[in-house]
């Protein structure tokens, strides 16, 4: 039997994830056949796909069919890096836009970043998409804080708020009507440890922009983990983001790695759309006088080395705090935070 009347056989076995054939996808290599014997390699998009065996079944039945084959040996392999990516620049250039595709308009994403952990990047973008909710505007949060979501948190959402189905994900929707996905609303139990590998990390945050029914949106906003991360970098390459929103605090380390994260959005080619300071000063209920009790600013200094002309400078208060611990982010509303979100909006 020839090699190409093997080739022709095995077209009829598709990638049940790519629904394309493996002959297509170039899946099929090394083919040999000798004394009835069938050989060839699957060679694989990653090494423990789980959907090998049904190929592999698939690709069995088909060539056991013929009446000159009685044996088949299916040798598993890998595609290398490079031909993998070619593979689905290939699959997402001839797919027909989903019916996702279709409903989705989402006009603005932006990014909340920051170089240092903890300096209040998920309750200012939830402070953020809740004062664009109550301008008016259409409004979603991606949390792309994988494994440690506290978007849900901040907005009172209980875990297991995620509804799916054939069409996509639908969002959580909190009191003011913002859109929420977090894997916090996957899992059962709230303080469940998220232990993910870094791969699984990138496909989740994919899923959640992709496979989500936003619907229209006029902003989506996208918390991410601290720092320069796998997380941040997966971001930065799948969603078509208009911009960055950086968030520091005003002590020297945290001013300091904020510089990184910029350089590394204006190396993607991204804006930075805005510098914010947090826990900047604290505004003493007695005398009125504004204490700068983690150091002096840096806000302007950053502003002028990024190139930015939106900076703003938020206080450290106990109501930030409470509504964040009680889910009531979306009742506090500072002025700060409203003259962001006016300059975005235009
Ligand atoms: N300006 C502020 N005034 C008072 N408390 C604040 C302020 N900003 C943030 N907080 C408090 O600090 C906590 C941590 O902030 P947040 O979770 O937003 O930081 P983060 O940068 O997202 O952290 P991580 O890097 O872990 O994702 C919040 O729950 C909130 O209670
Ligand atoms: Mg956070």
């Amino acid at each position: 039997m020839e090699t190409q009347q093997i080739l022709d056989l095995l077209k009829q076995v598709n990638d049940p994830e790519l629904k394309e054939s493996i002959v297509e996808l170039g899946m099929v290599r090394d083919v040999a056949f000798a004394d009835g014997k069938v050989t060839f390699t699957l060679a694989l998009t990653i090494p423990g796909c789980p959907m090998k065996e049904r190929m592999a079944a698939d690709a069995r039945a088909v060539l056991l069919a013929q009446d000159t084959i009685n044996e088949v040996e299916i040798i598993y392999g890998a595609m290398s890096k490079d031909e993998v990516s070619a593979l689905f620049n290939k699959v997402k250039k001839d797919s027909k836009p989903s019916f996702l595709a279709q409903m989705n308009r989402v006009d603005k994403i932006i990014a909340v970043m920051s170089g240092k952990g903890g300096v209040g990047k998920s309750s200012i973008t939830g402070m953020l998409a809740s004062s664009a909710a109550r301008m008016g505007k259409k409004v979603g949060i991606l949390d792309a804080d994988i494994t440690g979501p506290s978007i849900p948190k901040l907005f009172g959402l209980p875990p297991g708020g995620l509804r799916g189905g054939d069409a996509g994900m639908m969002p959580a929707l909190t009191r003011g009507r913002i859109k929420v996905v977090s894997t916090n609303l996957l899992l059962k139990e709230e303080d469940t440890p998220t232990v993910w590998r870094g791969p699984l990390i990138a496909a989740t945050i994919r899923q959640f922009w992709e496979k989500t029914l936003w619907g229209k949106l006029d902003f989506l906003f996208v918390d991410l983990p601290p720092g320069t991360s796998d997380a941040a970098i997966t971001v930065l390459r799948n969603l078509p983001l208009s911009g960055v929103i950086m968030v520091t605090t005003p002590q020297d380390l945290s001013a300091l790695v904020v510089k990184k994260a910029i350089h590394m959005v204006q190396q993607m080619n991204y804006p930075i759309l805005g510098i914010v300071e947090n826990m900047s000063y604290y505004p003493c209920p007695d005398t009125g006088n504004l204490h700068e009790i983690f150091g002096p600013s840096h806000v302007d200094q950053i502003a002028e080395m990024a190139n930015v002309a939106l900076s703003a400078r938020l206080p450290i208060t106990p109501e930030i705090t409470a509504h964040c611990d009680a889910g009531t982010l979306e009742s506090l509303q500072l002025d700060a935070i409203d003259q962001i979100v006016k300059q975005l909006i235009q």
